[in-house]
């Protein structure tokens, strides 16, 4: 595959001296939905608005469409469609005008059909006579994707498009962005929710503190990351672990009433059967067992752990 967007050494420091992106380097395959995951802070808002050429780098060197996002800017931005994570929309405008105009600022002919579709892939299309001021907060953040697609881009970038929405609408956009994809856009969508990443996102790019710590392929990213823990519910409480037990390096549970066995599910042995073993030649009486897959969560809060 290739990239549609390319991201070399770049670095931002901030009049005043603060270091808000410290050698990113990312590269954009063209057709997926990467979520850039980082807490707040992090230098989403700061790497998404220097590729969209709003922010200049200090230093590194960015392309969209094989086009410089500062000597060739026009060509680069014309592929970029970019909702902000603030919603900035005229109150008195109506939907579809407020569309057209930002079609407009590209330069691009009047295209009215191309617009309605865009309306009625993002079912606003019986409120594009409707003013802005009149629409719920679940549809001025789907007008701004309107806008944003309203010049035909072919990347798509979302700062934190669901930041502070409710649930239910959550999984509205979560739609909308799957079907966007499947009309080819690529998307790159920043969040600090792990759900969002875990459910949408063909790819994860973790950020902290300006720093890109890893860019993988979802499944991947949790197959190699995730441990799984085997619980075991005892019949009786233990005090403490049986020295002979020592080498699995188990953990007690709460009350002494369970023990927890992390392995490696890549490794070729688990260990498990041993164990369980070995647990019986201690004279340990098993009452139940579980096991639980580490999530993206857990692999996400030991990451920025790491660097904090
Ligand atoms: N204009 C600015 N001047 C100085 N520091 C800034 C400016 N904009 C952002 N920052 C700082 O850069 C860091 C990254 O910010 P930002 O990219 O907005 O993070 P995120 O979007 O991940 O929450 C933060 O520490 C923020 O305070
Ligand atoms: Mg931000």
């Amino acid at each position: 595959m290739s990239s549609i967007v390319s991201v070399q050494n770049l670095r931002k420091t901030f009049e005043g001296g603060f270091e808000a992106l410290k050698g990113v380097n990312l590269e954009i395959e063209e057709g997926e939905i990467l979520a850039l995951l980082g807490p707040n802070g992090a230098g989403k808002t700061t790497l998404i608005s220097t590729i969209c050429g709003i922010t200049l780098g200090t230093s590194g060197s960015i392309t969209v469409g094989g086009h410089d996002v500062v000597t060739g800017y026009r060509a680069a931005r014309s592929l970029i469609g970019l909702v902000p994570q603030e919603i900035n929309l005229e109150p008195f405008e109506t939907v579809m005008n407020s569309v057209r105009f930002s079609r407009g600022l590209f330069g691009k002919p009047r295209n009215d059909a191309y617009l309605e579709d865009v309306l009625k892939k993002l079912s606003l299309h019986d409120k594009k006579d409707a003013r802005i001021r009149t629409l719920s907060g679940g549809m001025k953040r789907r007008v701004l994707i309107a806008k944003a697609l309203s010049h035909e881009p072919r990347v798509l970038f979302l700062d934190e498009p669901t930041a502070g929405v409710d649930v239910e609408l959550r999984k509205d956009m979560w739609d909308v962005v799957a079907a966007l994809k499947a009309d080819g856009v690529t998307i790159i969508l920043t969040t600090h929710y792990i759900e969002e990443a875990e459910a949408i996102a063909d790819r994860v790019g973790v950020i902290n503190k300006g720093e890109i710590l890893l860019v993988q392929d979802k499944a991947a990213l949790m197959a190699q990351l995730g441990k799984k823990e085997l619980h075991v519910e005892l019949t009786a409480p233990v005090d403490a672990i049986p020295t002979s037990l020592s080498k699995y390096e188990l953990a007690m549970g709460p009350g002494g009433r369970s023990l927890v066995y992390s392995y490696d599910t890549k490794g070729e042995r688990t260990g498990i059967t041993t164990l369980l073993n070995d647990l019986s030649k201690a004279g340990l009486k098993l009452a139940d067992m579980e096991t639980r897959q580490s999530s993206l969560e857990d692999i996400f809060v030991g990451l920025v752990k790491e660097t904090a």
